[in-house]
């Protein structure tokens, strides 16, 4: 909504525009420059879209300053001790907290759709072994549009509410395969007399010879990792699968680009990378050398799982995740894990150090997921896969938010170019 009493002045070259300002029920004013390259001819020029609005939304609001992460306006602490995470997947949805006879049906259509296509299995089949499982989500998920190709119609509401249910209900059946096939296991299909977050733990480590019973403490441990990484606005996964969706792209497509982004290790790869760093310390008499190499500004290391583009203060969701992983490693009595006591040390030195400090860098979410995850026995290569598998909810939310707008336009930012301007071509015989 434009606030009328509100309005900003852009001088260029003596002449001025009046750009009006839209008023959000929560966050800092924005400025609409929509019609400023009509009416001056000038683009704004912001990489990494550190000032930039890209959409409007009702889903997600963010206050890095605060550390404050609300779902359609509740907290993530609240919906994290009070909420599960298919309660949290429908408010996210819909925009409400459901009724019982609501969040049930809900429950029970998501429980009813977790089974694949047996002959996804042939696709599968064809990665090799060693495959990453991201790579295997990333294809696989892309596949989807080939398999469900009755509701690929973006233009039918039924088809995209079917496309969601499915892609909730099936990503922890496709990320439990991908982790299978990797490790030569057979894939364990799903049961739908479990919970959610049961069924995926099951579907990872029960094997043919031998049941795996489900603790309901790792159960808990488990839903709250999918809870506190169900949606984040508009980071850059979420922002590729709104590009990808602003052509009409299908779903299946939009989310496997989404799958995509998040892999990197500046985003959801950072999970991966910390535990992978935690190995490489080693010890921690060694957390020194690398707290130094992380402040060296001629050294590009960095230290994971530390840092955030919008919470500078601290992550919300890291304070739910640190109290996860500890009753996590008291039931499973691993807080003597080698790995772990370097992740409590490395945590305490760089908390202390103002280099960090100054540079309001603290844990965040990834750093104490990655310890729960592999204290539950996941390899880290699995520990991306999972994020995908939470963040499907989010990135299908803002998906639905995005295609219902009747203003929706393609994406199409433009450039600073600084290239050469038009010259001659030069036949090769003179170059
Ligand atoms: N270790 C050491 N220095 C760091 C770190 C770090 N982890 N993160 C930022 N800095 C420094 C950086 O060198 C820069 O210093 P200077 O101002 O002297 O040049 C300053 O802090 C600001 O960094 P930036 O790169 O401008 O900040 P950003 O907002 O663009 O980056 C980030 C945010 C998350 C990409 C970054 O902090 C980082 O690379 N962290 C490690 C990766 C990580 O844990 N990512 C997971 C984020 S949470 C999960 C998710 O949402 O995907």
């Amino acid at each position: 909504m434009a606030d009328s009493t509100k309005s900003a002045t852009l001088t260029i070259g003596g002449k001025s525009y009046e750009l009006p300002i839209h008023a959000p029920t929560a966050g800092p004013d924005v400025i609409d420059i929509r019609k400023l390259y009509g009416q001056a001819d000038v683009f704004t020029y912001d990489p990494g879209f550190t000032s930039t609005a890209a959409c409007d939304s009702t889903i997600t609001f963010i206050d890095g300053e605060e550390g404050v992460l609300l779902h359609r306006g509740y907290s993530i602490g609240d919906l994290a001790s009070k909420s599960h995470y298919l309660e949290v997947c429908y408010l996210l949805l819909y925009g409400e907290l459901p009724s019982p006879k609501k969040l049930e049906d809900f429950e029970s259509l998501v429980t009813n759709h977790t089974m694949l296509h047996e002959q996804m299995i042939n696709f599968f089949r064809g990665f090799r072994r060693d495959a990453h499982p991201m790579a295997i989500m990333t294809g696989v998920v892309g596949a989807m549009s080939a398999f469900y190709h009755d509701s690929t119609d973006i233009s039918d509401p039924h088809q995209r509410e079917v496309a969601t249910i499915r892609l909730i209900a099936k990503m922890p059946t496709i990320a439990a395969m991908a982790y299978k096939y990797t490790i030569g296991q057979p894939f364990v299909y799903p049961r739908n007399d479990l919970d959610y977050a049961s069924n995926f733990l099951r579907m990872c480590f029960a094997v043919p010879a031998e049941d795996y019973v489900v603790d309901p403490i790792l159960s808990r441990a488990m839903d709250r990792i999918f809870t506190l990484h169900a949606d984040h606005e508009q980071n850059a996964s979420t922002s590729t699968v709104r590009l990808a969706s602003s052509s009409g792209a299908n779903p299946f497509a939009c989310i496997a680009a989404g799958i995509a982004c998040l892999w990197g290790p500046a985003h959801g790869g950072a999970n991966q990378a910390c535990l992978e760093m935690l190995k490489e310390i080693g010890t921690p008499d060694r957390i020194p050398e690398f707290i130094a190499r992380a402040k060296d500004k001629n050294d590009p290391f960095r230290l994971m799982g530390f840092g955030h583009r919008v919470y500078k203060n601290f992550d919300p969701r890291a304070t739910v995740m640190k109290e996860s992983a500890d009753e996590v490693l008291e039931l499973l009595g691993v807080d003597n894990n080698p790995i772990l006591q370097v992740a409590k040390e490395l945590e305490k030195e760089a908390l202390s150090d103002p280099y960090f400090a100054d540079k309001k860098l603290f844990p965040n979410v990834d750093f104490y997921s990655g310890i729960i995850l592999e204290a539950m026995g996941f390899p880290t290569s699995m520990f991306t896969p999972i994020f995908a598998l939470a963040r499907t909810v989010g990135w299908i939310s803002q998906w639905k938010e995005q295609i219902s707008d009747p203003q929706l336009k393609i994406g199409r930012p433009r450039q600073l170019y600084l290239g050469e301007t038009q010259r001659d071509y030069v036949d090769i015989e003179n170059r």
